[in-house]
């Protein structure tokens, strides 16, 4: 554990990027205390682990505010007056009972088990995901991290001034369309036109350069669309080599606060007839954040 001037301390979650927080707490953090040590840790490190941590759907929403905009991907079914809420992340349906392992459901939970970024097919994508446990499984369901922003210092030089150069185009039905063409046919994965991104984003604050690729990556300008496919596999098997994970293992009450401007995510399988809950709120990436840089200069 590395001690700050201010009682907070950190331990290393990998050796290259990650930290596990100890003395603060984000219920403090949500009513007002603290958010700039924690965003500056957000910034150097990517990626926190908070464990233990008792917040309520208030708190979590109110912890998420101070990130910027909440992420509402429902804002054009909702009636009028009505906010956006937690969202979770879970197999258990309405009724109590478990989705079943070939529905619908499922398969779009299984979407999540490809390496990818949260949002990159929305018009703005998100800066951070901030994710509780609340029911966890007795094994499988880790949530794995891959820096992208350590993966692209480690690149040969060579592919790193291609990246630099390239524009990725995303679209949510892609990443379906992985898992199922059923899946991928549904409304909900087409309500966003693509969106192209910048393949490379430097940190606005520290200069620090890091991947911008998605699982919802279908395409790459100026590339056939098969070549390109090629490009984007290198490139994803390169940023989420063993060396550049981070494996968690949820117990209730852990946070994962991650940056998704330098980290890749994804989910990995449970036993089925097990229930997993994690409570999750996207907040929007703000031009402060650097949205600006992520556009491509020219349109295609
Ligand atoms: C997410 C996500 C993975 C998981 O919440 O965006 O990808 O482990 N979750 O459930
Ligand atoms: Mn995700």
């Amino acid at each position: 554990m590395v001690d700050g001037a201010s009682g907070v301390r950190t331990r290393p979650l990998n050796p290259h990027f990650g930290v596990e927080v100890e003395g603060l707490k984000l219920s403090d953090v949500a009513s007002g205390s603290g958010y700039e040590e924690l965003r500056g840790l957000f910034e150097e490190h990517s990626a926190l682990l908070f464990r233990a941590q008792d917040i309520t759907d208030e708190q979590h929403l109110a912890l998420a505010r101070r990130f910027g905009v909440i992420e509402d991907r429902k804002a054009d079914e909702r009636k009028p007056g009505e906010t956006v809420g937690v969202s979770h992340v879970t197999n258990v349906q309405e009724d109590g009972s478990l989705s079943g392992e070939m529905d619908l459901h499922t398969l779009h939970l299984k979407a999540n088990f490809l390496w990818h970024i949260d949002s990159t097919f929305l018009p703005s994508p998100a800066l951070t995901n901030i994710l509780i446990a609340r029911v966890v499984t007795t094994s499988g369901g880790a949530t794995e991290l891959a820096s992208t922003r350590a993966a692209f210092a480690a690149m040969p030089e060579t592919m790193r001034e291609r990246l630099r150069k390239a524009v990725f185009r995303h679209h949510y039905s892609h990443s379906r369309a992985q898992i199922s063409p059923e899946l991928a046919k549904l409304p909900m994965f087409h309500k966003w036109p693509e969106q192209r991104w910048r393949a490379v984003v430097a940190n606005p604050l520290n200069g620090a350069e890091a991947i911008y690729v998605a699982s919802h990556v279908w395409s790459v300008e100026g590339m056939e669309e098969a070549e390109g496919r090629r490009f984007v596999r290198e490139v994803l098997e390169f940023c989420t080599q063993p060396r550049f994970v981070y494996s968690h293992n949820w117990t209730p009450g852990d946070v994962l606060i991650w940056d998704q401007r330098a980290v890749l995510h994804r989910g990995t399988p449970w036993p089925w007839a097990e229930p997993r809950k994690l409570a999750s709120l996207c907040v929007t990436m703000s031009e402060a954040d650097g949205l600006a840089a992520l556009r491509p200069a020219l349109a295609a």
